[in-house]
């Protein structure tokens, strides 16, 4: 079996196909969502969070994500999967991105990798586009940025939504292949998929985007609410695992479990 190409994500946009992406950080999980045809699996810098423990993810760098990647593609087989480019792994000059990005696709086994900003970030993403790197972009609350955006608030509204359009058509421009648009006005992210030729992936960005991305822990119900607005719980797993993990402490101290059925005789 062939994993999903860039160029099938490209045709799904001309055809008006809608996609999703969700993030991936273990064999196991990632495997589940590869039965379920995901096109694409992101293996995220929100390992920072949702795995590490961290509170920003300005804190992971390669050595935390590079056996994450590992991991999502020893346990996939259909999936395209993107490499999430950590803080400090590309922005300083071509040759660290060219250098980063590679091993990510030669010891990672990933197909792409992403990486955050607009035209500051061109020469990079034109230089792993040349050397044969599918690059996606990532425009609006940049979570590595966190820092100079003064927190996790809304991007691109009024005069910034101009420039971030601009930042979507110079990444197309240099050869991203998508583009993830995270918390911004659906206004905006419809005019950005209107007018940029490569497929939009929105994560708080509205309808209009071409795909969406959702982090799986968010999806599941997994993390601690209050989640934030964009979020869909598509099911309650911290409820259910709390009370699964409770039941089990209730077993074994009334020696309900385990019984005979689970014994070797
Ligand atoms: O790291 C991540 O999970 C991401 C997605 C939210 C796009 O960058
Ligand atoms: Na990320």
């Amino acid at each position: 079996e062939q994993r999903v190409t860039v160029r099938e994500l490209a045709q799904a946009k001309r055809r008006q196909e809608r996609w999703v992406m969700l993030t991936a950080y273990d064999a196991l999980t990632a495997g589940l969502f590869d039965e379920q045809k995901v096109p694409a699996l992101l293996v995220g810098d929100s390992a920072a969070n949702v795995v590490y423990g961290f509170d920003s993810t300005v804190r992971v760098g390669m050595d935390h994500l590079m056996p994450l990647v590992q991991a999502v593609v020893r346990g996939t087989r259909h999936a395209l999967v993107v490499a999430d480019m950590p803080f400090g792994s590309y922005q300083d000059s071509v040759t660290t991105a060219l250098t980063n990005a590679t091993r990510f696709l030669q010891e990672g086994g990933a197909q792409a990798v992403k990486l955050e900003g607009g035209a500051r970030v061109v020469d990079q993403v034109s230089a792993l586009v040349e050397a044969g790197i599918p690059v996606m972009g990532h425009l609006g609350l940049t979570p590595q940025s966190v820092h100079a955006l003064g927190g996790y608030r809304v991007q691109g509204r009024a005069e910034a939504g101009e420039q971030l359009l601009a930042d979507a058509k110079a990444l197309a421009a240099a050869g991203a292949f998508a583009l993830v648009l995270e918390v911004v006005p659906s206004d905006l992210a419809r005019r950005v998929t209107a007018e940029v030729d490569i497929p939009t992936i929105g994560i708080g960005a509205g309808a209009d985007c071409d795909a969406q991305v959702l982090v799986w822990q968010d999806l599941a119900g997994l993390t601690p609410a209050p989640a934030p607005k964009f979020v869909k719980r598509y099911a309650d797993m911290r409820s259910q695992l709390a009370e699964s993990v409770g039941e089990f402490i209730d077993d074994v101290a009334a020696g309900r479990y385990p019984d005979s059925q689970h014994c070797y005789s």
